[in-house]
């Protein structure tokens, strides 16, 4: 009877000891809103009275948005308040780790000086930035983010209407989830604690839903800048790539002066096992300048945003695995999906520009 009780006793405990671990093992719900696919930040110049600022800078960090304009009467002050307050309830270290930014809307009033002043009234560290009207409506544009400005009245004053949600960019740059305006300030603190944490929310919500697979895909390409980058790639690249993205057909015989045609960028050619910061490089640089075949120099040609653009079309002709390799997902060597091309096609010559 007695040993009755306690083996009752002890599988008592083992399914309480069960609940109690599934329960901690469940994924964290976010109070605010997940995007189903995050949009990678456009990389603008914008001014502030510390200087430029562009949102990559800030890559490592969970970046705050806010669009607004520093004459709304209320509605940006209270998102500021409660983003200080959100703030608030985290620990300095976690704090450290959040970068606010509010971005004017109303370039015509707003300078980075008066900007300035007022992020400086709810917290120093705080950074107002805004740009012309064209930076502007890249970026609201890119974000989904919508504006207008109100017709003036008879003293020549006007307001804005504008979306007034905050944003948050995670450690990698992605806008991946926002608050709706008036959500308590708590609630924000605690998604934050667990966006610094653990990172993209996408994902979590992919872990948490029935349709969990383990290659999910975490680069998300907008289809803006796969249309822009491939323009530009067409004037910019082509020439020597191909219009195909398969590179010169001999690019893989070593000229007599160690020098290489023009290889793929598609998934037939290497440019996927390299990091992302290397292709920048390559692209900012160039490489082999000093041989008469060479990749050139594009720094002083494209603005960065432009190569970006160019780099997401790239990355719009590579597979799920090449994605998830190139992105530092997947550590593995994957077999490789496609035999490189044999060198069929005659020799075509590429005049190098200077
Ligand atoms: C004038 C011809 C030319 C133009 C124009 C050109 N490239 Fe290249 N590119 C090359 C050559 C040649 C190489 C190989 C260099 C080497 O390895 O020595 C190369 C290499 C590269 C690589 C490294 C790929 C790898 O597998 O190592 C990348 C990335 C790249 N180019 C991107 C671009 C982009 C993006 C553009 C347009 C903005 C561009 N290139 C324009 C000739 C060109």
């Amino acid at each position: 009877m007695k040993r009755g009780i306690l083996i009752l006793a002890g599988v008592l405990l083992l399914f309480a000891a069960l609940a109690a671990s599934y329960l901690f093992s469940q994924t964290y719900q976010f109070k605010g809103s997940i995007l189903s696919s995050p949009i990678k930040a456009p990389q603008i110049m914008l001014r502030s009275v510390k200087g430029p600022v562009r949102l990559d800078d800030f890559q490592g960090k969970v970046v705050l948005l806010y669009f607004g304009y520093t004459s709304c009467p209320d509605v940006c002050p209270t998102a500021m308040a409660d983003i200080k307050l959100a703030l608030a309830s985290l620990t300095p270290e976690e704090a450290a780790q959040v970068q606010v930014i509010f971005i004017s809307v109303d370039p015509a009033r707003d300078t980075p000086e008066t900007l300035g002043r007022y992020v400086k009234l709810f917290q120093d560290n705080f950074i107002g930035a805004t740009g012309t009207r064209e930076e502007i409506d890249w970026m609201t544009d890119a974000f989904g983010v919508t504006y207008s400005i109100e017709p003036p009245d008879e003293n020549g004053a006007y307001s804005v209407s504008h979306s007034a949600f905050t944003m948050a960019l995670d450690r990698d740059g992605y806008y991946v989830m926002s608050w709706a305006h008036g959500a308590p300030s708590a609630d924000i603190g605690e998604d934050l604690r667990h966006l610094l944490k653990e990172g993209i929310p996408v994902s979590a919500k992919i872990l948490a839903g029935p349709t969990y697979t383990p290659v999910v895909c975490a680069v998300t390409l907008a289809p803006a800048h796969v249309q822009s980058g491939q323009w530009l790639y067409e004037h910019h690249c082509a020439q020597c790539h191909g219009l195909d993205l398969a590179g010169n057909p001999q690019w893989q015989t070593e000229l007599a002066d160690g020098s290489h045609l023009a290889p793929p960028l598609d998934g037939s050619g290497n440019a996927w096992k390299i990091s992302r910061n290397d292709i920048f490089a390559t692209i900012q640089n160039g490489r082999n300048l000093d041989k008469p075949i060479h990749m050139p120099a594009f720094k002083s040609k494209l603005a960065d945003w432009e190569m970006e653009f160019i780099f997401a079309y790239i990355q719009s002709k590579w597979d799920i695995n090449e994605l998830n390799y190139q992105h530092g997902f997947m550590t593995l060597t994957p077999a490789p999906t496609k035999t490189p091309a044999a060198p069929i096609a005659p020799f075509s010559t590429v005049t190098p520009s200077p």
